[in-house]
């Protein structure tokens, strides 16, 4: 008996120690998330970063975008999951472009006045368009992992500069279709789950054991008493 337990015992210890290698894996994910947000080859975001999405610009003469999601053309994004899209500048004005930040939002589709989400902003630091070029800049952001699944519209805003003054582009305003956070999670929440459900089983054991312990120490250690 106390051997199958502590078997039992050794194979829930493991298991969880593989769960945690597993969520190891798994968590990077996230931080890169919070990661663009502070720092990256790309840009910085800090105090020192204004927040753009309470101003408004209008877009300068001569610059056009165009916006693809690579690798999910048609724009299914699951709920708390990174999701990558390309931004394409291409500059047929005569001065340079000096890129600040993308930033994104979600809306509900039928109101955009009623805004879900405000995105991560993605700051550049020294990424400029010379005339006549055309660049491409990623964009990595996350919906929150509580939005309920359905269309939602996206709304990307570019902001650059030219001599000093800002200007925006709206990249895309359209659909995205929220799904539901991707099956890993819920097959780790369901074995979670099991495991929590093992173990309280297994103090139920332990602990009915050890009254049955505690009885016999008592009877035991009464029976003495009562005679002296
Ligand atoms: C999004 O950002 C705008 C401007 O900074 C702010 O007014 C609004 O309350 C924010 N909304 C949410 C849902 O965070
Ligand atoms: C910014 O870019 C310019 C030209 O592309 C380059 O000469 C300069 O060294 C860069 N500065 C930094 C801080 O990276
Ligand atoms: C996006 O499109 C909707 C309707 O299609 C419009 O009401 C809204 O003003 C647009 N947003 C921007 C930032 O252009």
């Amino acid at each position: 008996m106390e051997i199958r337990v502590f078997c039992v015992l050794a194979l829930l210890l493991f298991s969880s120690s593989f769960l945690q290698v597993a969520r190891g894996q798994s968590d990077p994910a996230v931080e890169v998330v919070e990661g663009t947000e502070e720092a990256g080859d790309l840009g910085i975001v800090g105090d020192d970063v204004q927040d753009f999405s309470s101003e408004s610009y209008t877009p300068a003469a001569g610059v056009e975008t165009v916006c693809v999601f690579p690798k999910n053309p048609s724009k299914v994004v699951a709920a708390g999951e990174e999701c990558e899209l390309l931004v394409g500048m291409k500059n047929d004005g005569e001065s340079h472009l000096n890129i600040i930040a993308i930033q994104a939002s979600v809306h509900l589709p039928f109101d955009h006045r009623y805004l879900v989400q405000n995105l991560s902003v993605q700051a550049f630091n020294n990424a400029t368009v010379p005339p006549s070029a055309q660049a491409t800049f990623p964009y990595i952001f996350a919906v929150s992992k509580f939005m309920q699944p359905g269309s939602f519209d996206l709304v990307g805003t570019i902001i650059y500069e030219i001599d000093q003054n800002a200007y925006q582009n709206v990249f895309y305003n359209g659909t995205i279709e929220v799904t539901e956070p991707g099956g890993l999670l819920s097959v780790e929440s369901v074995f979670l789950f099991c495991l929590a459900v093992a173990l309280l089983s297994l103090l139920g054991f332990w602990i009915r054991g050890q009254i049955q312990n505690l009885s016999k120490v008592l009877i035991l250690t009464y029976v003495p008493c009562k005679t002296g």
